[in-house]
């Protein structure tokens, strides 16, 4: 692998080599007009064609009908915890939170500032390990919109089906799993996620709206956080981050090679069985952070009998390559990181090393 090693890192995450290397190829000139990417105006032809050729790459993977904009902006998916209740909440209005762990907790509690933000539902009672089954939600039926995290970066708890709003609009933080499984858009009024685990790289954040929100969005906003305005000047009211929506264009090329996301869907669940199965039959040595229906097929969380054993697994596995295994501060532990780009044979080297450290202590 060129010198390179297994980076289960969070994100920023693995990219596809692929794409590195198209892209290492194309920095100083890009298709033979003499300059990278980075140089060129945004305004110019060249850009015109790669931004729409990535706005398509995103359409076509995830079958987004014409009646949503595909948009690329600024701020991270954190800007879009202020930019939805900025666009579509009033201090008159209630919007719903089903808060599955610590990022729907930062998206409802930034809510608060514009309007109401409920929590209908939490899990942080038993330390966010689970989603909520299908039919077990019920929404104010005045709700202005729901909220919800489709997969739990820090916890690794994902919902496995398309959180259904009943006609109120739905507002997907679709960050760490985008891409990695085929979605009803339908469902959905509003999706963002940052680009950085497995769209891209950082800088990018990927929002897919509903036309009719367009219309109802307050007067006087500032247009670099007005989704109408966005969308009206196809994500380029200003400089947008050039690079970064070229490699995103990329990364929809490698997706739709390796058989789009239904075919990434099937791969995602090997590799995370391939974790899980390790986890299960380990005897106890490790634990699963989320219950069995809720395990994420992006980030795979787990403990050893002690936090202690949890860093030294950690410098151990940097040492053979394997780097970025760290659990978050506030879950401890173990968390692998094995987004679309990720390799299967990167999953296989872990699965051997827990087996052998697990014998050794
Ligand atoms: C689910 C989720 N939402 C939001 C964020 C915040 O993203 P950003 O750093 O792009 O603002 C992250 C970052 O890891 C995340 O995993």
């Amino acid at each position: 692998m060129t010198g390179r090693i297994y980076n289960f890192s969070a994100g920023p995450a693995i990219l596809p080599v692929p794409v590195l290397e198209k892209a290492k190829a194309e920095i100083l000139s890009l298709k033979g007009i003499g300059m990278s990417v980075m140089e060129i105006s945004h305004r110019s032809e060249h850009f015109e064609s790669i931004l729409q050729s990535a706005k398509q790459g995103i359409r076509h993977l995830l079958n987004i009908p014409e009646n949503y904009h595909i948009l690329f902006l600024q701020g991270g998916a954190s800007l879009q915890f202020s930019m939805v209740p900025m666009n579509f909440l009033t201090r008159a209005e209630t919007a719903e939170f089903v808060v599955t762990g610590a990022w729907g907790v930062k998206a409802a509690n930034e809510a608060t500032r514009y309007g109401n933000a409920e929590t209908n539902f939490s899990t942080a009672a038993n330390g966010f390990r689970s989603v909520p089954a299908r039919d077990a939600l019920n929404f104010h039926p005045d709700a202005r919109y729901i909220h919800y995290t489709s997969n739990e970066t820090i916890e690794g708890v994902e919902f496995k089906y398309d959180l259904d709003g009943f006609g109120i609009p739905v507002v997907c933080d679709a960050s760490s799993n985008i891409l990695s499984r085929p979605l009803d858009i339908d469902k959905y009024a509003l999706i963002y996620a940052g680009a950085q685990k497995n769209i891209g790289p950082s800088g990018v954040t990927l929002v897919i709206i509903r036309d009719d929100l367009l219309q109802i969005i307050p007067e006087g906003l500032p247009p670099l956080l007005d989704y109408g305005r966005l969308a009206e000047h196809d994500s380029m009211f200003n400089t947008p981050n050039t690079w970064g929506i070229y490699l995103v264009g990329l990364v929809c090329d490698w997706l739709k090679e390796q058989g789009g996301v239904e075919a990434l869907q099937k791969m995602n669940e090997a590799k995370a069985a391939m974790l899980y199965d390790a986890i299960d039959s380990s005897d106890g040595y490790y634990t699963g952070h989320a219950d069995h229906s809720a395990r994420s097929l992006m980030n795979v969380t787990f403990r050893l009998p002690s936090e202690e054993l949890g860093r030294q697994f950690c410098e151990e596995a940097a040492a053979l390559g394997m780097d970025g295994l760290k659990g978050h501060r506030s879950v401890g532990g173990i968390r692998a990181s094995i987004y679309n780009a990720f390799p299967t044979e990167g999953v296989e080297r872990l699965v051997e090393f827990m087996s052998v450290f697990r014998e050794k202590n």
